[in-house]
């Protein structure tokens, strides 16, 4: 395996590329049980970055499993799997010089954590998107709780397969406590404050 490959090095930096987008480039790495809030926080942050001028783009768990990860499920390998290949598309976005904005469960802090090995320091922002498993269950948008409770969906996070919650994310955002304009905000602030943009 990965005999007779060779890596070819692009003309176009990564910084050329930064320079002409006039921003820097970095994972905003989403992570947090079904229901809290990932997607519809990526969502509200790629329109505020995009308003002010960045590029930026979203990969959300469920749309990238009816396409490159199709057919992985929810085993602790499958999940792995999973995060490594979004981690792998994730250094291309930044190497692109756009921010990528995941949005993925990945409850392993080591799948996470590998992530963040493979880009550079002040690459990978993790944003622990907290809400406890209560609320989540009450929002239940798609009704997966409920199934998984009655045992119709083997594996599910916080019912039946673990999450691990961050460690040292660079933010935590409690949906459960401030609205989504506020938690915009302090994605964006801690962006600024950071000079990403
Ligand atoms: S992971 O753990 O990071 O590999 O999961 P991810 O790719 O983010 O996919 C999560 C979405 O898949 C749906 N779903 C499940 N989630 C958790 N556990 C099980 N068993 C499961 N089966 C299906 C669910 O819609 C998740 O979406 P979100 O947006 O997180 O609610």
């Amino acid at each position: 395996m990965n005999t007779n490959i060779t890596w070819h090095h692009t003309t176009v930096t990564k910084e050329d590329r930064r320079r002409l987008n006039g921003h820097s480039s970095a994972v905003l790495w989403f992570t947090g049980l079904s229901g809290s809030g990932k997607s519809t926080l990526a969502n509200a942050v790629d329109r505020g970055l995009h308003d002010l001028g960045n590029r930026s783009y979203v990969l959300d768990g469920d749309n990238i499993r009816h396409g490159l990860n199709q057919g992985l499920g929810f085993s602790p390998e499958d999940r792995k799997e999973n995060i490594r290949r979004i981690g792998e598309v994730s250094k291309l976005f930044v190497d692109s010089g756009q921010f990528a904005l995941t949005a993925f469960i990945s409850p392993y802090r080591e799948d996470r954590d590998n992530v963040r090995a493979l880009l550079d320091k002040g690459e990978f922002i993790e944003i622990y998107v907290k809400c406890s498993l209560d609320e989540c269950e009450r929002r239940d948008p798609k009704g997966l709780y409920g199934k998984a409770r009655r045992g119709e969906i083997p594996e599910f996070t916080g019912i039946s397969s673990p999450y691990e919650e961050p460690a040292n994310p660079e933010l935590t955002i409690p949906t459960d406590e401030w609205t989504i304009e506020e938690s915009v905000q302090r994605v964006i602030d801690f962006l600024r404050q950071n000079g990403h943009v």
